[in-house]
């Protein structure tokens, strides 16, 4: 099944609406690079913190964590990123642009057609250099993945949480990779936002977690908005496990250029804290009470790139829609990932309207992330609402001066509602926690 919009179309309401722009636009761009604007940076924390309250604030048996982004080089020694963290790459010999051998069909350059080299392998550690003299025992590395700063501080979590396993340890955080083929607009980028779990159990009882991850984080997805039909899951074969893995499953969406992983669960066994015990002679154990045994635990790891969802779930909300004979374009947007969830419109600047409309703002505005617009035409203030996918818009008009009543439009079935202003504030409460909220059609069509 094709999806349903182009990337072009993404990347174009993202400009249009401050949601994502080029970063060093005026310098003419950094390829794969690119900066969250005003909406944009809403709707990324919202995604963060959807997965954070799922992942640890929901659970007594997870733990969050924020470890450097440069960390010592040994590390990457232990953990297989130096020998193995590596794309096979080949250059033309005419055009001189770089592929990613395993990326491409057929023999000539995808380009130009022409000869390519040997592959060679590439590592995709970024390198940078710490303190002021440029030499070997300086050379640092951004991370790859925040995975490593758990591991490293797993004895720390352990011993001073004074938690049984199974327990898991979360971070979110920056990641760096020099992809060699990046693109497809957010999808893969060099510079790029982990959401990542590392969740310690006794061996044995791997395979029943690693199920267990697999069906929460697929869950999570859907209850967010993603239609199940868009997502499906892919088991790694063993020729493409990751050097860390014993078994691994994708999550995969279907984005416009086709399904791709979307997020990863893989049951690391006792690879990585075996291996930072080896390189640091630090003992990496657990000592399980109720048993009388000590044991290395074994790691299931769901790993998540916020960059990524933010693309899965604007796609998956975007829609264009005729209403009265006009198109509109509406990200269906699931309310807690909304970057504005009320915005407040006065029917015009004019001067009557204003302080009733402010004071209603001003009234909001510490319960919810909320706008205020009185440019233009009421119709245009929707549309780039709807654009947006601003959940609710509050209409002031001259009646609301009489009769102290303001109408609630919803975004998704264009119902409108007339509700006192003194009730406004529970009544927008209540609607954004999903309580009785008036189930569109729309969304009737997007739960199935
Ligand atoms: N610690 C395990 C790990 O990093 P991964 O499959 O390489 O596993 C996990 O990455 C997730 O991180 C991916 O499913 C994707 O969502 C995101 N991700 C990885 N590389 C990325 C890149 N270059 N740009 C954007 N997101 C990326």
């Amino acid at each position: 099944m094709p999806a349903k919009v182009d990337m072009d179309k993404i990347v174009s309401l993202c400009k249009r609406r401050g949601l994502i722009f080029p970063s060093s636009e005026i310098y003419g761009g950094l390829a794969s690079c690119w900066d969250y604007g005003p909406m944009g940076v809403e709707l990324k924390r919202n995604v963060r913190d959807a997965w954070w309250k799922s992942i640890v604030h929901e659970r007594d048996d997870v733990v969050g964590l924020d470890t450097s982004i440069m960390m010592h080089p040994g590390v990457w020694a232990a953990s297989g990123h130096i020998d193995s963290f590596t794309d096979p790459l080949v250059e033309c010999k005419s055009c001189h642009l770089r592929w990613r051998a395993d990326a491409i069909e057929g023999q000539g350059c995808p380009k130009c057609g022409g000869e390519l080299t040997e592959p060679r392998m590439f590592n995709l550690m970024f390198k940078t250099s710490m303190g002021p003299v440029e030499e070997e025992a300086s050379t640092i590395y951004l991370r790859p993945e925040t995975a490593q700063g758990i591991f490293v501080n797993f004895d720390n979590v352990i011993t001073t949480s004074r938690k049984k396993l199974p327990l898991g340890i979360a971070q979110i955080g920056k990641s760096f990779r020099n992809e060699i083929t990046t693109g497809n607009f957010i999808f893969r980028t060099r510079e790029f936002e982990h959401m990542e779990l590392e969740y310690f159990v006794k061996p044995g009882t791997d395979e029943e977690w690693l199920d267990y991850w697999v069906k929460e984080r697929f869950d999570w997805y859907v209850k967010l908005g993603v239609r199940k039909e868009n997502l499906r899951l892919r088991q790694h074969g063993k020729d493409e496990l990751a050097h860390y893995a014993r078994d691994c499953y994708d999550i995969e969406y279907l984005f416009p250029m086709g399904w791709s992983e979307l997020e990863g669960i893989a049951n690391r066994g006792d690879f990585d804290l075996i291996q930072h015990a080896k390189y640091s002679g630090r003992e990496l154990s657990y000592y399980d009470a109720e048993a009388g045994e000590k044991y290395v635990p074994y790691v299931i790891e769901p790993s998540a790139g916020v960059d990524r969802s933010v693309l899965a779930f604007l796609i998956d909300a975007y829609d264009e829609e005729e209403i009265e004979g006009e198109k509109r374009t509406v990200l269906h947007l699931h309310r807690s990932l909304a970057p504005v969830k009320v915005a407040v419109l006065p029917l015009s600047r004019n001067e009557k309207l204003t302080p009733l409309a402010k004071e209603i703002f001003n009234k909001l505005c510490p319960s919810f992330v909320t706008d205020y617009d009185d440019s233009q035409s009421i119709g245009r203030r929707y549309r780039r609402q709807d654009e947006i996918g601003t959940p609710f818009c509050v209409t002031i008009d001259f009646e609301s001066l009489e009769d102290k009543q303001v109408t609630i439009r919803e975004r998704d079935s264009l119902a409108q509602i007339r509700v006192p202003v003194g009730e406004l504030g529970k009544i927008l409460e209540a609607k954004l926690k999903g309580e009785s909220f008036d189930v569109s059609p729309l969304w009737a069509t997007r739960e199935k």
